[in-house]
């Protein structure tokens, strides 16, 4: 098979492409949920979640609330599939955060009962909220953190501060839309900008590049805690 060099360019113009082209902000959904994700990213997330099995996910910015229902449905697979019950000895919990509550209830749903599945509806910012994160992860081995609320970079700096704490080793800390500054005309800083001044001083914290081969909109920003 021809190798063929990776094009960094190439990318950023399928990135700019895509966010212009289509108003993904409706026209994306998981079943009938909007997703804000780029399914490319979908799919990174998916070998991430069976390579580590979190028994907690942090998502922090939840819009209607697709990512949430996602990780739910996939954190039910890899539950169905451990015939041994090797990988879970608790049940997995998606603890999703969001400062407006917009969470889309689809109609006939059986979904706000959903019992892999806390909402907390306050700024992350917030103490109490990330108290309540804290009660949530304490003594759990395998827990991943996904930052996807505001993408401006001193938001996404403080985020980064209060939550990379909760990362387990092994376990992912996700920045979304780390192009957000590249794609969108006058974005300013944001994430991109935002993981590597977290970066300088974390260095418990590593890259890991090989996620980045599905060319997603979450690029260069798969952080694994070392
Ligand atoms: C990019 S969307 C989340 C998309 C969702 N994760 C998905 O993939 O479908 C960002 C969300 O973050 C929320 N948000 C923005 N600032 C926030 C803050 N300080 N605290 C909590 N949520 C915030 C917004 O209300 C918005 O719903």
């Amino acid at each position: 098979m021809k190798v063929i060099e990776r094009n960094i360019a190439l990318e950023q113009e399928f990135h700019t492409y895509y966010y212009h082209s289509l108003d993904w902000r409706n026209e994306i959904k998981y079943f009938d949920i909007p997703i804000l994700q780029n399914p490319l990213d979908l799919w990174a997330l998916q070998n991430i979640l069976f390579k580590t099995k979190p028994e907690i996910i942090i998502e922090v910015g939840r819009a209607w609330g697709g990512l949430t229902i996602w990780l739910a449905d996939a954190l039910r697979v890899l539950i169905q599939k451990d015939l041994n019950l090797k990988w879970f000895t608790v049940v997995p919990q998606i603890v999703s955060i969001d400062n407006k509550s917009n969470t889309y209830v689809p109609k006939d749903w059986v979904f706000t009962s959903d019992n892999l599945i806390t909402y907390l509806d306050d700024n992350s910012l917030n103490d109490d909220i990330i108290e309540s994160v804290r009660s949530f992860c304490t003594g759990v081995e395998r827990i991943m953190v996904i930052l996807d609320s505001n993408h401006k970079k001193e938001h996404v700096l403080q985020e980064l501060a209060a939550y990379s704490q909760f990362v387990t080793f092994g376990n992912y800390l996700v920045v979304c839309d780390t192009n957000a500054s590249t794609v969108i005309e006058d974005f300013g800083a944001g994430p991109k900008e935002a993981m590597d001044e977290f970066l300088v001083s974390n260095q418990n914290f590593k890259l890991d590049l090989s996620r980045d081969k599905f060319c997603g909109l979450t690029f260069n920003s798969y952080l694994v805690k070392t």
